[in-house]
C-alpha cells in the first residue's frame, strides 16, 4: 500500500469527525435567516485550506462568499481547478427526518445530515486527499486551485461575475467536480452530461381580497382555477411541453446514444420501489433513463393558494402562485425559453386575473467530451478507489458553473460523483455512504497523480 493510502486509512475516522463539524453548520443559502451560518461554513472551509498551507482567500460577493485557495508548487505540471459548494438546500419538511438534519448521525454505514452528499461530503474528499499528499510526500504532485462557493443551491448568481473577472487566477487545464452520483451502488460513473434549468414563479391576482365563495363564486375568475388551467396547459397528455418553440434547439438523441443508455444496468422495478410509485410516466417515445437525464422536462416545484389550515373554509382566494421549472438539454437557451414562456402565459391568462412572472435562475445544459486524456486518467483513479472501472452516463440535475467554465475559461470538467441516487439529496434524510466517502478520498488522492502524468 502506498504511503498516501496508508495515511488515508489511518486518519479516516478523524476525516469523518471533521465532516460532521461542517455538517453541523446550517448553511442554507436560500434562507436569509441563515446568512451568518452560510458565512461560517465558508470560513470553516477556508480554515481547512489554511491548515494545509494553501494561499487562501474569502472572496466577498453581493450574496454569499466564495472560498478560493491554491497551491501552485509544481512548475511544469498541469493545474486542476476543483469546484464544490458548501451551501445546502433547506431541510424541510423537518418532521420527516428520522434524526435532525444538522445533527449528523451514523446509521447502517451511512452518515445522515443535510449536505452529507450534496455537496459538503463530496467536496471534502478533495480536501482530505490533498492533506494526505502534503502530510506524506510534503507536497501535492500537481498544481491545484479550489473554488468552493456558497450559492450553488440558489443558482450560482454571483459566481459567473467572479469567474469572468478572475480568468487569469482561475486558468487551469481541467476542472474536477464531485457533486453527482455513481450509476448504482458499486457501479461508479463518470458523468458526461448535465441538464440545464430555467426556474420561474408565477403570481396570479384576482379580487382585491379573499371572498365568500358562496356569495361571489361563479361570477369572478378564481385565481387558483386560473393557475391550475394555465399550468396544466403547459404540458400535454404525451408529456410534451406546450410552449411554442420549446423544442427548436433540442438535439435529437442519436441511435448510438440511445444504445448506450439502454446498455446501462438499469433496474426499473427497483427504481419504482425505491421512490414508492407503482408506475413510471413521462414523455412518450423515451425510456426512463432518457427521460430523466437527456430530455427536457417541466415540473411544478411548489403551489400556493387559498385556505391551507385545518378543516374546510369556503373561500374564493384573491391570489394563487406557483414555483415551476424546466430542465433543459444542451443548446436550449434559458433566456429564449423565458421569453417564449412569458408570451404563452399571457395568452393563457383569463380575464379578471393579473399576472406576474418572476425568473429565479437559469443555466444551460452541458455535455463534455469523453475523448480526453484527463477522462482516461480519471477512469484509472476511479478503478483504484472503487475497485472497478466507471460507466459513462448523463445526469438530470444541473450544476450551472460547468457551462461557465467552458465559456469563460475554455476548460472542460470531469464530473466524478461519489453519491448514490437514493441519497435523498434535497429530501428528508439525506445521507452519504461512509464507505463511498473514503473511496472518494482515495480516488481523489490517486487522481492528482494520474492527472499530473497527463502531458498538457
Ligand atoms: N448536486 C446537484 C446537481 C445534481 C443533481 C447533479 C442531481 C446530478 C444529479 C446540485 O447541488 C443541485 O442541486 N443543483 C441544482 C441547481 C439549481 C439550483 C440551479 C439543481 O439541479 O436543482
Ligand atoms: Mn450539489
Ligand atoms: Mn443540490
Amino acid at each position: 500500500m502506498s504511503d498516501v493510502d496508508q495515511y488515508l486509512q489511518q486518519h479516516g475516522p478523524r476525516f469523518e469527525e471533521e465532516l460532521c463539524d461542517l455538517l453541523r453548520i446550517p448553511s442554507v443559502s436560500a434562507d436569509s435567516t441563515h446568512k451568518a451560518d452560510v458565512r461560517r461554513a465558508g470560513e470553516w472551509v477556508a480554515g481547512q485550506f489554511r491548515g494545509l498551507g494553501f494561499k487562501t482567500e474569502i472572496c466577498e460577493t453581493p450574496g454569499h462568499p466564495i472560498v478560493y485557495a491554491e497551491s501552485l508548487g509544481v512548475p511544469g505540471a498541469p493545474t486542476v481547478l476543483v469546484y464544490g459548494h458548501y451551501d445546502v438546500q433547506p431541510p424541510d419538511p423537518l418532521n420527516e427526518w428520522k434524526t435532525p438534519p444538522f445533527e449528523p448521525t451514523r446509521r447502517d454505514g451511512n452518515l445522515y445530515a443535510r449536505g452529507a452528499t450534496d455537496d459538503k461530503g463530496q467536496m471534502f474528499t478533495h480536501i482530505k486527499s490533498a492533506e494526505a499528499w502534503i502530510k506524506t510526500a510534503g507536497k501535492l504532485p500537481i498544481n491545484v486551485k479550489y473554488l468552493i462557493e456558497g450559492e450553488e443551491e440558489v443558482g450560482s448568481e454571483h459566481l459567473e461575475h467572479f469567474i469572468a473577472t478572475n480568468k487569469d487566477r482561475l486558468k487551469s487545464d481541467v476542472v474536477v467536480i464531485s457533486d453527482t452520483s455513481q450509476f448504482a451502488a458499486g457501479v461508479p460513473a463518470i458523468t458526461y452530461g448535465l441538464r440545464g434549468i430555467a426556474y420561474f414563479e408565477l403570481k396570479l391576482t384576482g379580487p382585491k381580497q379573499d371572498l365568500h365563495s358562496g356569495s361571489f363564486g361563479g361570477a369572478v375568475t378564481n385565481p387558483a382555477i386560473a393557475l391550475s388551467k394555465m399550468l396544466a396547459a403547459l404540458i400535454d397528455a404525451d408529456g410534451r411541453i406546450q410552449v411554442p418553440g420549446f423544442y427548436d434547439d433540442v438535439t435529437t438523441l442519436t441511435d448510438e446514444e440511445r444504445k448506450q443508455f439502454a446498455a446501462l444496468p438499469f433496474d426499473e422495478a427497483g427504481f419504482k420501489k425505491q421512490i414508492g410509485v407503482d408506475a413510471v410516466t413521462g414523455e412518450q417515445g423515451f425510456t426512463t433513463q432518457e427521460r430523466k437525464s437527456a430530455r427536457p422536462t417541466f415540473d411544478i416545484n411548489g403551489l400556493t393558494s387559498g385556505y391551507q389550515g385545518e378543516g374546510a373554509k369556503t373561500v374564493l382566494p384573491a391570489r394563487a402562485s406557483a414555483k415551476f421549472s424546466f430542465r433543459l438539454v444542451p443548446k436550449q437557451d434559458p433566456k429564449k425559453i423565458q421569453a417564449a414562456l412569458e408570451a404563452q402565459l399571457k395568452k393563457l391568462c383569463p380575464p379578471g386575473i393579473r399576472l406576474e412572472l418572476v425568473s429565479h435562475h437559469g443555466a444551460p445544459g452541458v455535455v463534455v467530451p469523453l475523448d480526453s486524456p484527463y477522462v482516461a486518467a480519471a477512469a484509472r483513479a476511479i478503478e483504484h478507489g472503487f475497485g472497478r472501472a466507471p460507466v459513462y452516463m448523463r445526469e438530470g440535475g444541473s450544476i450551472p458553473v460547468v457551462s461557465t467554465f467552458r465559456q469563460q475559461l475554455g476548460v472542460d470538467t470531469l464530473l466524478l460523483g461519489w453519491g448514490l441516487d437514493d441519497d435523498n439529496t434535497h429530501s428528508p434524510n439525506e445521507k452519504f455512504c461512509l464507505a463511498d466517502f473514503h473511496r472518494g478520498i482515495r480516488t481523489s488522492a490517486h487522481l492528482w497523480k494520474e492527472l499530473a502524468a497527463v502531458k498538457s
